[in-house]
């Protein structure tokens, strides 16, 4: 039961009527209360203020503020405050009304002292309840805020090793060929920039760019000895090297977490004509990540010293890539490729020297 610290619980009796008041007050203390009074609801305001009042007993007809009109603004300064009304025979209205401004219950008088200790003891056991009930709810919200956050925490903790396990993969994979070192990465970086520049939510650009972290990841199962072949692959050799989008969106498959990131994958070779695998999907129908990868891919290998070819400058791979705008690529991505491009005048990658060394 809510107290003051000396476990002494307080109770204020407001009545305009000085006999009732005493007659109030002293039963009260009888029963180990510590009693204030109040002639009228203005002075039941100030007590209300200055002590720590568990109960209010309360008349309802008052010269000045009415109980009526003293329920609410008591509770406004008391809001755990336990009220109960002293009503005469034929004012059953008013009772309601202060029952439905928050009064907790009500007696009629004449008042049977018996009576009165009993619905004191009610109240101050629903209070009680009702307090008890609003920590209770109060600490499992906070509760479940915690646990959730943390989780969320945890989750998201887990998904970045993932992903980071499987960049390693990814990594180990294009450090044995230097023609690919850095290849992901750069593509990473360029498709988030031409994600940003043709208005993808910053959300959707971070998945662009652990798409492009990712996008060759089925390269693993490809033969080394078609993955190191330096001149033309054969119609068969061409044919294995394209599962590598279907492996690689079957070993990203598992982790739900990657969402859209997994048909980015799978649809890098997509092309917008409809003529690039594994699907055939044309236009719109590619996601728009995977039509991004596509063209920083394309960009990347240009751009980059291969063994079968010299790089080309930033200006000349756009040319060549402007050729490709409406069958290859899509048109909405070159654009905003060469805008990039041409903004930057030159594209600083993180690693142009892998194929230097050798
Ligand atoms: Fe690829």
């Amino acid at each position: 039961m809510a107290a003051d610290s000396s476990g002494t619980v307080q109770v204020l009796v407001v009545d305009d009527e000085e006999p009732i008041r005493n007659a109030l007050k002293k039963f009260l203390a009888q029963q180990q209360f510590e009693v204030y009074a109040a002639g009228s609801g203005e002075e039941a305001l100030q007590q209300l203020r200055r002590h720590r009042i568990s109960l209010m007993l309360c008349d309802i007809r008052m010269p000045g503020t009415s109980g009526v009109d003293l329920v609410p603004q008591a509770i406004e300064i008391e809001p755990e405050l336990a009220i109960l009304m002293l009503t005469a025979v034929n004012d059953a209205t008013s009772a309601a009304l202060c029952m439905q401004r928050g009064a907790m219950d009500y007696l009629t008088k004449p008042i049977e002292l018996a009576d009165l200790g009993r619905a004191v003891q009610r109240a101050l056991k629903r209070r009680e309840m009702l307090l008890e009930n609003r920590h209770l709810n109060q600490w499992l919200k906070e509760e479940v805020t915690t646990r959730t956050a943390e989780l969320h925490r945890e989750r998201q903790k887990l998904e970045r090793i993932s992903v980071a396990t499987l960049e390693a993969l990814v990594n180990a994979l294009e450090a044995k060929d230097p023609y690919m070192r850095g290849h992901s990465a750069r593509v990473a970086d360029l498709s988030a920039t031409i994600a940003h520049q043709v208005g993808l939510s910053d959300e959707e650009v971070e998945q662009v760019r652990v798409a492009g972290r990712l996008h060759d990841i089925g390269k693993i199962g490809t033969r080394e000895a078609v993955l190191n072949k330096e001149g033309a692959l054969t119609p068969d050799e061409f044919e294995h090297v394209k599962q590598h989008v279907l492996i690689g969106s079957q070993i990203l498959a598992p982790l739900v977490h990657l969402g859209d990131i997994i048909s980015a994958v799978r649809g890098h070779h997509e092309r917008w004509d409809g003529t690039g695998y594994p699907d055939g999907l044309r236009g719109e129908q590619i996601p728009m990540a995977a039509r991004i990868l596509g063209a920083a891919e394309v960009y990347d290998a240009l751009s980059t010293s291969r063994a079968y070819q010299e790089k080309l400058t930033p200006e000349q791979a756009i040319q060549r890539l402007a050729d490709l705008s409406g069958t290859v690529i899509d048109p909405t991505v070159y654009d905003a490729l060469a805008t990039i491009v041409g903004r930057r005048g030159t594209l600083v990658f993180l690693d142009e020297g892998g194929g230097a060394a050798t």
